[in-house]
């Protein structure tokens, strides 16, 4: 069978589904380095790492998004098993934490932090994929605002920590049951007498979700939510007294935000506090860094008791993105610390990498009995700075000739004698430097 390019799809080596990519090394390391920033800081706010399955029964995503939501609707995953089980590969990490919370009712406050990734059916570009990966957390258990504030702090504590200058925060309330129907009324006949300026998308939709028609990025859409009602000036007291309690609490802890209430977000499940993370340096079209927001009667909608929650996802490609538009975050160097090169069957190469790996130290070697000029060769492709050469007379002797592979300096030194150094250095170093 040949694809529309005639290329012959049998032949052809399978590659990566569109809108996916490998994360392979030295790039990985990056990756390595923003998991454990996300993870100390987390563990500092008292966050237990939880893991849930990839895919949920797909009703979770159905009733904690909502229906109408462009993520299930036109993203979602959706498939039978074998066993004619309807199941959905998660579009995002909130729904299955507070699936897991009313599985397994563990006390509260809950907080828990993920690293995960998500599958959704976008339209593939940059910074747009079709499986991403988000770091995140969740509190569930507690409706109070100071918990707002430690969440939408941690994350912008950890674009910090990342090095990340150029971002803003954007900050909205979507009210509760109380004050938002009587908005969404409004906001209703507002946009029944504007349906023939809206875009030809929203012309049609907007009755089901009309809160979405803010997100529109059309002109048409732009200029018709530009003079609708805002919900933020219609908030109820115990709403606006929530918000003012965030804003106070986000200026003591020093993080700058400003309002925007055309801030909607893509998930129906959010009430009260949203917000929204935006990376200045990166293209509009994909520039949300991370986002998240309340959602206080999610647990309720997947079966569970009433129980307010708050949390955050934020996607690791766009971050770091954000950190090569702003030239922080560079790959940790991987490379060996030391290359051990071996003419003499290689026994003592297998030995002493085995040793100095389990006193902390990066070692390689080379195999399949090389010579020891493709030995050394390999041990400056690697970018190791120092070789550790046996030859028989050092087998003999039970020393190791340690060479500056960019100087070509050299010493022996009785193999014992070297492992003792460097445990106790941290590092090997070749001896009188
Ligand atoms: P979200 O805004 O849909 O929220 O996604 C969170 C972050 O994931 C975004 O800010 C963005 O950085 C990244 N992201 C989303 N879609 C893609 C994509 N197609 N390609 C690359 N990156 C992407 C949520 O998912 C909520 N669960 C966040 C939350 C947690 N709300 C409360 N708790």
């Amino acid at each position: 069978m040949s694809d529309e390019s005639g290329r012959d799809e049998a032949s052809e080596a399978p590659r990566s589904p569109k809108g996916t990519h490998d994360v392979l090394p030295p790039e990985s390391a990056r990756w390595e380095a923003l998991i454990a920033t996300f993870a100390q800081l987390a563990t500092r706010h008292g966050f237990g790492l939880a893991h849930t399955p990839a895919f949920e029964d797909a009703r979770v995503f159905r009733r904690g998004i909502g229906d109408a939501s462009e993520i299930v609707n036109k993203e979602m995953y959706e498939f039978e098993d074998r066993s004619g089980r309807r199941l959905a590969l998660r579009p995002e990490g909130t729904a299955p934490i507070v699936r897991a919370f009313v599985q397994h009712h563990p006390g509260v406050p809950w907080r828990v932090w993920y690293v995960t990734p998500a599958f959704r059916y976008e339209q593939a570009q940059a910074g747009r994929y079709r499986q991403h990966h988000q770091v995140g957390v969740e509190v569930l258990g507690t409706e109070d605002p100071d918990v707002d504030v430690e969440v939408i702090s941690l994350a912008h504590d950890f674009y910090v920590a990342l090095g990340l200058t150029r971002f803003t925060l954007r900050l909205n309330s979507l009210g509760d049951l109380e004050c938002r129907p009587a908005y969404l009324e409004e906001l209703r006949s507002y946009l029944a007498s504007h349906e023939t300026e809206l875009c030809d998308e929203h012309a049609t939709t907007w009755s089901r979700n009309p809160m979405r028609v803010f997100d529109c990025k059309r002109e048409t859409c732009r200029a018709v939510a530009d003079t609708a009602p805002r919900l933020a000036e219609r908030l109820c007291a115990p709403c606006t007294a929530h918000l003012a309690r965030v804003t106070a609490g986000l200026d003591a802890a020093g993080v700058a935000w400003a309002l925007d209430g055309r801030l909607v977000r893509g998930l129906d499940y959010y009430t009260r506090t949203t917000f929204e993370f935006t990376g200045t340096a990166l293209e509009s079209a994909s520039d949300a860094i991370g986002g998240g927001g309340r959602y206080d009667l999610l647990a309720e909608a997947l079966g569970g008791p009433p129980t307010p929650g708050i949390g955050f996802g934020s996607g690791i490609e766009r971050v770091l993105l954000a950190c090569d538009a702003e030239g922080v975050l560079p790959a940790a160097s991987r490379d060996p610390e030391v290359f051990v090169v071996d003419v003499t069957g290689g026994e003592v190469a297998r030995d002493l990498v085995l040793a100095l790996r389990r006193i902390g130290i990066r070692a390689a070697r080379s195999y399949d009995a090389r010579s020891m000029r493709a030995q050394l060769k390999q041990a400056d492709r690697a970018g190791a700075p120092l070789a550790l050469i046996i030859g028989p007379a050092e087998l003999e002797s039970l020393t190791v000739v340690v060479r500056d592979l960019a100087s070509g300096v050299q010493s022996a030194e009785p193999i014992e004698a070297l492992l003792e150094r460097a445990a106790a250095d941290g590092a090997v170093r070749a001896v009188g430097s």
